[in-house]
């Protein structure tokens, strides 16, 4: 860990851009852009319920997660090819490296998409393509998570995985979103287990809404190696040593919490505390399309509402790093690059 020096407050915007990242948190679904939506219904020859941009982008205000997934799943209407995805992914990719973020592990479903009657290959596939090409184009590294839909059964669960598999070498691992109060983690103990014997890396949203007890049994039950959310944690002391002992990251999204409600303002954010309290945290931008700002937004906004430093910007860039799925031989050069933006700063 290197000395981090100090950063006056007016600098401290330009390091947060500039400074090295993985983003660990992000529905691809939920970084299509309004003027991208448009594009691509009017290429599939659908109507749109807004009559333009700007229309749309007002109906963005949302009183909480459920409101959020209902505007959310409208938008996805308008996703049918494997061009769609391709198209979709790339823009998020070009986004994120301008953000300075190296690598990305990428949220997605299959599961709202062949509910519209679209078959999982055409979804994994335009993704996959898009991870390939963000490398070569913009020198970004990504991967992909499947997310089950947790207001779903845990048959159709194992269906979605089932139908997966022809993909294995595509994705990295499985994770768990969608609305969370009433749908606690142990509803899919059996699927969660199925996906870890097939070595599937294993995340899953807990404690966004819902209570602590939905990250312990994320914890214990699903056996995830990390939590996405995970705000309420904070309320329980033996769960905050437990994230803390087993160094379990939590990928905070502030911006995604104002929007929805979660906590009234940013001044109220538990991130610092987190910081304090020893926890792995990470920022990143959950649905950037959605919630007003990308993963540098995020660290800019959170960081200007809470005051924190440059030795917390490094500690969360170096959380990023260290919670991220990548071998111990790209986590190290990932982390070299890190030392050497915050040494070379000025
Ligand atoms: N929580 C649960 N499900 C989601 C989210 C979220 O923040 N974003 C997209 N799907
Ligand atoms: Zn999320």
């Amino acid at each position: 860990m290197i000395k981090i020096k100090p950063v006056a407050a007016e600098r401290l915007p330009d390091l947060l851009r500039l400074m090295p990242k993985a983003e660990l948190h992000m529905h691809i679904e939920g970084s299509l852009e309004p003027e991208l939506m448009f594009a691509l219904a009017q290429r599939n020859g659908l109507a749109m319920a807004y009559p333009d941009v700007a229309a749309l982008r007002r109906a963005y205000v949302f009183d909480d997660l459920q409101s959020f997934l209902d505007i959310y799943h409208k938008g996805t209407l308008v996703l049918r090819t494997e061009q769609d995805f391709y198209d979709m992914a790339l823009a998020y990719l070009e986004r994120a490296a301008a953000d300075h973020v190296l690598h990305a592990e990428i949220f997605f479903d299959t599961q709202t998409h062949t509910g519209h009657g679209l078959s999982a290959d055409v979804v994994i596939n335009g993704l996959h393509r898009a991870c390939v090409a963000g490398r070569a184009q913009f020198g970004i590294d990504s991967s992909l998570i499947l997310c089950f839909l947790r207001h779903l059964s845990e048959r159709e669960a194992f269906e979605c995985l089932e139908q997966a598999l022809p993909h294995r070498d595509k994705l990295l691992g499985v994770g768990l979103a969608s609305s969370e109060v009433g749908h606690p983690p142990e509803k899919f103990a059996q699927v969660f287990a199925r996906a870890r014997q097939l070595g599937f890396r294993l995340v899953a949203h807990a404690g966004e809404e819902g209570p602590p007890a939905y990250i312990w049994s994320a914890l214990d039950v699903l056996k995830v190696e990390r939590i996405d959310h995970g705000v309420q944690a904070l309320q329980d002391p033996a769960l905050i040593a437990r994230l803390v002992k087993d160094r379990i990251a939590l990928t905070v999204c502030p911006l995604s919490n104002l929007k929805l409600r979660v906590f009234q303002n940013l001044a109220e954010h538990n991130l610092g505390r987190m910081l304090e309290a020893g926890i792995v945290a990470t920022v990143n931008s959950d649905d950037p399309a959605y919630f007003g700002g990308y993963i540098n937004q995020n660290f800019c906004q959170t960081f200007a509402s809470l005051g924190l430093t440059a030795q917390q910007a490094y500690q969360l860039a170096r959380n990023s790093f260290e919670a991220s799925f990548v071998d111990a031989t790209a986590k190290a050069a990932y982390l070299e690059r890190l030392d050497t933006c915050f040494e070379t700063f000025v």
